[in-house]
């Protein structure tokens, strides 16, 4: 019997409370009584100033504040205004050449391409494979389509991907169902802020490759930070590895345009496939399009123009890709000062190179999370460990924060 009073449950359990936003809720409400400047509200998953304010890129917003009415209030087209395809891929891209078609299909945001693959690349009743430190969305994105989700061990004993369980893991679910979408997101994950390396890289697609042909295998790369992760040429040397896999096995990139372009609210994304042929390229556009139709209609047309103006002028594009490089060194500087941190203190951290979250690991995450809000430090448990928003905080309070979490630490045991 379902507990539920006239709504359907339809197999999903839905929490009456959502953890992050009940943890920024309590941050809020601390904010109110004490004063900002002694609270650290490392929740928040947005880039904000060392004021503690939103950071839109003023190129950006430039662009924003010209467009006309028909740029931003008309329908755009089901799949995306054709320049906004074109330009979505380039940013997706940048310097890589692939070899095989590349399309791309609007959608609201990176969760709405997310909901594009699932929908598309799976069968009902399917489990899609995910990391077990993954971003709770894909969970319940399967839930909502009838799909499930089974999970792999991230990592191996010494912080590296943990090749021989995401193996074990793929084939035993090859066993039970005739298709697997493989969800990654990399580089600069959350919540670990981990990037996979070119030589998992090569191990994860060796092992898609030995899987019997028969079976339909998707590879979807969420590469939501990837604009935050490092060099934006570097982090994107996995791209090759997506176009060399066989004909049994679709690639994707679920591309977000809400960090790179400082976009979040303005639901502006896109899937990007890799084709081998004109018949499987026309396959993705229509199913997806068709997707798109049957939940949200068309996306937002107002990111798509601001895109399209970006990407038709090179000094404007240029502008833009400065303004993202400041505010992304400013970014790993925040990182690498928690790490610097943490070792000092000796406070453990999941393998992190870069992007806006950071891990601490630890029993009981939110009981240990309770205790240091009582310090005025509110981050959010997340999986075995506690995510640190180092998008969100000042570079004080990233210098602060492991030692005070290791003193609660110690305290606790
Ligand atoms: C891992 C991951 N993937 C995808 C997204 C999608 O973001 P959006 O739908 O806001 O573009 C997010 C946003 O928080 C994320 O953390």
């Amino acid at each position: 019997m379902s507990e539920y009073i006239l709504a359907q449950q339809n197999g999903r359990n839905i929490p009456s409370e959502d953890t992050i936003f009940a943890v920024s809720g309590r941050a809020n409400a601390m904010i109110e009584k004490v004063g900002k400047d002694k609270v650290c509200n490392a929740t928040v998953g947005t880039l904000l100033d060392d004021q503690g304010n939103l950071i839109v890129l003023s190129s950006v917003d430039k662009v924003f504040h010209e467009l006309s009415p028909a740029e931003y209030a008309a329908y755009a087209p089901i799949g995306g205004t054709p320049g906004f395809r074109k330009a979505v891929i380039q940013t997706a891209l940048r310097d890589y050449q692939p070899k095989g078609i590349v399309k791309a299909v609007a959608s609201p945001g990176g969760t709405g391409s997310i909901r594009l693959a699932v929908g598309n690349y799976t069968e009902r009743g399917d489990k899609i494979l995910v990391a077990d430190w993954h971003w709770g969305p894909y969970g319940k994105i399967a839930g909502e389509l009838g799909r499930g989700t089974a999970t792999f061990r991230l990592f191996d004993k010494d912080g590296h991907f943990n090749t021989e369980d995401f193996k074990a893991t793929l084939e035993s679910l090859l066993k039970e169902q005739n298709s697997l979408l493989l969800i990654l997101n990399t580089p600069a994950q959350n919540p670990t802020g981990y990037r996979m390396s070119d030589d998992e890289w090569a191990q994860v697609i060796s092992v898609i490759k030995a899987q019997p042909k028969d079976k339909k295998i998707a590879l979807l790369v969420d590469t939501a930070y990837i604009d935050f992760a490092g060099d934006e040429n570097e982090v994107r040397s996995f791209l090759p590895f997506l176009e060399d896999v066989p004909d049994n096995v679709k690639t994707m990139l679920a591309y977000s345009l809400s960090k790179t372009f400082t976009l979040y609210g303005l639901r502006c994304g896109a899937l990007i496939g890799f084709s081998k042929t004109e018949e499987e390229a026309e396959e993705f556009v229509r199913v997806c399009e068709y997707s798109a139709r049957a939940s949200w209609s068309n996306s937002p047309k107002v990111g798509q123009s601001i895109i399209e103006r970006i990407f038709a002028d090179p000094e404007l594009l240029k502008k833009v890709t400065a303004e993202r490089e400041e505010l992304r060194n400013m970014l790993l500087e925040r990182g690498h000062a928690f790490e610097e941190e943490a070792k000092k203190v000796g406070l453990p951290m999941m393998p992190f190179d870069g992007g806006f979250f950071a891990v601490i690991p630890c029993e009981n995450p939110a009981a240990l999370g309770r205790e240091i809000e009582k310090e005025g430090i509110f981050i959010i448990p997340f999986g075995d460990g506690l995510r640190v928003s180092l998008a969100a905080i000042p570079m004080d309070q990233c210098r602060m924060i492991p030692a005070k979490v290791k003193a609660v630490m110690d305290a606790q045991r």
